[in-house]
């Protein structure tokens, strides 16, 4: 069923699978039959392709008026620091909203299909996992630091995403160290309520017995913790 109306679509010219795109629909988690980490057509695409980081610098002008020249984003955490996070999860994030897997209205007209091809995804990708900026991010106010590392531990984060919030690329597991915190705050808060889409269900399963406090508290420690590339001599995957 669903082959099939990928092959519909496909047939279709670009400015109507754009009328018609699957992105505005939510097939993430909570919907029938998800499943996390379902391999779509794009993405296998994207992950087989070698990113060119030139490429990907250019292609990723279209992306500056939110997430900034030097993609650092904003630290009011509006928009999310993109730098120094696996091309693997960006891959799949991107191909992940364009599935409609992930909810993202306000930046889907720049990387719809019409905006951006599975190529300079694959480009960005490359550019953005290598960008050195490593700059003030913003932060929490720093009080609950040891409750926010004893949650973190304790809800079996550090499973996925590591001790050092270093994340692993190899298996899609997000970098959360030094990003921004009201980000990271606004993140949990999706996907606690399952808005974000999609989220690995044992993630959602572990906030949802988080109070608000706890999250605060999270952010904050996650916030402040140095850039993966900064804490772990040789980060795992890439
Ligand atoms: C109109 C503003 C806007 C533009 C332009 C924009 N984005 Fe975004 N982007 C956002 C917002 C807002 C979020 C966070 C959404 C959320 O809270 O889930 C985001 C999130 C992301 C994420 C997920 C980050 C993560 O940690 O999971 C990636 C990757 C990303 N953007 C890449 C891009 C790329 C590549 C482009 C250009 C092709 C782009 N964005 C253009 C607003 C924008
Ligand atoms: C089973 C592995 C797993 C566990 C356990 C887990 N996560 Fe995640 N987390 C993920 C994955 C995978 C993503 C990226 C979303 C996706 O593609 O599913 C993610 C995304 C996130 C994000 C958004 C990052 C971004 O850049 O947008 C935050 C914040 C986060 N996790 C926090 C947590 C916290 C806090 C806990 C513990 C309560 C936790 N996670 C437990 C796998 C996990």
């Amino acid at each position: 069923m669903r082959a099939l109306l990928f092959f519909a679509l496909a047939l279709l010219p670009a400015s109507a699978v754009l009328a018609d795109t699957p992105a505005m629909v939510n097939q993430g988690i909570g919907s029938k039959g998800y499943v996390w980490n379902r391999l779509t057509p794009e993405r296998a695409e994207a992950v087989r392709k070698k990113g060119d980081v030139a490429l990907g610098q250019e292609a990723y002008r279209g992306c500056r008026g939110c997430h900034k020249q030097d993609a650092f984003g904003r630290v009011d955490g509006i928009y999310p620091r993109l730098t120094g996070q696996y091309a693997s999860v960006i891959i799949k994030q991107l191909t992940d909203i364009r599935a409609g897997l992930r909810l993202n209205p306000k930046m889907e007209p720049f990387i719809s299909f019409d905006a951006i091809t599975v190529d300079e995804i694959a480009d960005i990708a490359a550019f953005l996992s290598q960008a050195t900026t490593i700059k003030e991010n913003g932060k929490g106010p720093g009080d609950q630091l040891a409750l926010g590392e004893s949650v973190y531990v304790q809800k079996g984060c550090v499973k996925c995403h590591g001790s050092r919030g270093e994340g692993n690329g190899e298996k899609l597991y997000p970098a959360l160290a030094a990003q921004h915190y009201s980000y990271l705050l606004r993140e949990m808060e999706l996907i606690k309520t399952m808005a974000r889409g999609n989220s690995h269900p044992d993630m959602v399963t572990s906030l949802r017995e988080v109070s608000p406090n706890d999250m605060e508290a999270m952010a904050d420690f996650l916030s402040r913790l140095p850039d993966r590339r900064q804490s772990v001599a040789k980060a795992p995957g890439k």
